[in-house]
């Protein structure tokens, strides 16, 4: 393999330059952190299944005309996206109380909301995530007021295409994270979405059973984490009949080298 310049480490995946000016590599790890990465593990498989169910994901989001990074899947665990300046808040979409939400305002679990909250968080690790609004995010210069207002029509868009996407395949959308970044053209910049979307920032729970189908199975300590995503990658039509075989592919190529 040919050494690549890697751009930037994150806790589920890394960044390498990309083969031509303005892309990237993302390249999706096994790495599992949760509570601002004090609970650390991994989950044996999940970067390949993050990859492709994020790819799926990102290509039905374009086809509905939402501007994504994304460009396309290079291999079991590396995709090809757009360079892109960060946004550095943390969209959060929530359509039922879960989480952050339950605790911070005493809600039960599983109440759905009369209607859809958006939050942001200001990403810094140091600093625990805080949340902010769109008043801290104009004052201290994160975004600019028609970046939030296009960051906020996105959102809405891509939570009720999700949102349906995953009830036709029995699951609830609870709540899930995105993120933005700046697409810039010269001199100007649009902002389009990044990052992934994948049961790592998703909460999804199984219609019937109530079953969680994400991280939180992580979080929480429940077990079965890989067979959660894997469920979601099956239920999304990504997994091939023998549903090891999107892993055993990946076991194969490593032990070649590849
Ligand atoms: P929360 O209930 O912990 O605030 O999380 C809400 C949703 O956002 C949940 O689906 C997990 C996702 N999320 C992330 O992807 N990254 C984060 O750092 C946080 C805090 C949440
Ligand atoms: N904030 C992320 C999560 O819990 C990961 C982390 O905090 O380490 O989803």
């Amino acid at each position: 393999m040919t050494r690549r310049r890697q751009i930037y480490e994150g806790k589920a995946k890394i960044l390498y330059e990309g083969p031509e000016p303005g892309t990237i590599i993302q390249y999706f790890k096994d790495d599992a952190t949760a509570f601002n990465a004090q609970k650390k593990g991994t989950i044996s498989g999940k970067g390949v299944l993050n990859n492709r169910i994020s790819e799926h994901l990102f290509t039905l989001l374009g086809g509905i005309g939402i501007p994504t990074h994304f460009i396309r899947r290079l291999n079991m665990r590396e995709q090809l996206v757009r360079q892109v300046e960060i946004i550095p808040i943390e969209v959060v979409i929530r359509n039922v109380v879960a989480g952050s939400l339950a605790k911070r305002f005493g809600l039960e679990d599983g109440t759905t909301l009369p209607r859809t909250i958006i939050e942001y968080y200001y990403k810094d690790d140091a600093l625990n995530d805080p949340m902010v609004t769109d008043e801290h995010i104009a004052a201290f210069g994160w975004a600019t007021q028609e970046e939030m207002h296009d960051i906020a029509d996105m959102a809405i868009r891509v939570n009720d295409f999700m949102a349906g996407l995953f009830a036709g395949v029995g699951i609830k959308l609870v709540d899930f994270k995105l993120e933005f970044g700046r697409l810039y053209d010269g001199e100007f910049s649009r902002v389009i979405l990044a990052d992934e979307i994948s049961p790592d920032g998703c909460r999804l729970w199984d219609m019937k059973s109530g079953d969680k189908l994400d991280k939180d199975r992580f979080r929480l300590d429940l077990g079965g984490e890989v067979e959660a995503y894997q469920e979601v990658a099956r239920r999304l039509g990504l997994m091939a009949e023998d549903e090891s075989a999107v892993l055993d592919l990946d076991e194969h190529r490593k032990a070649r080298g590849k």
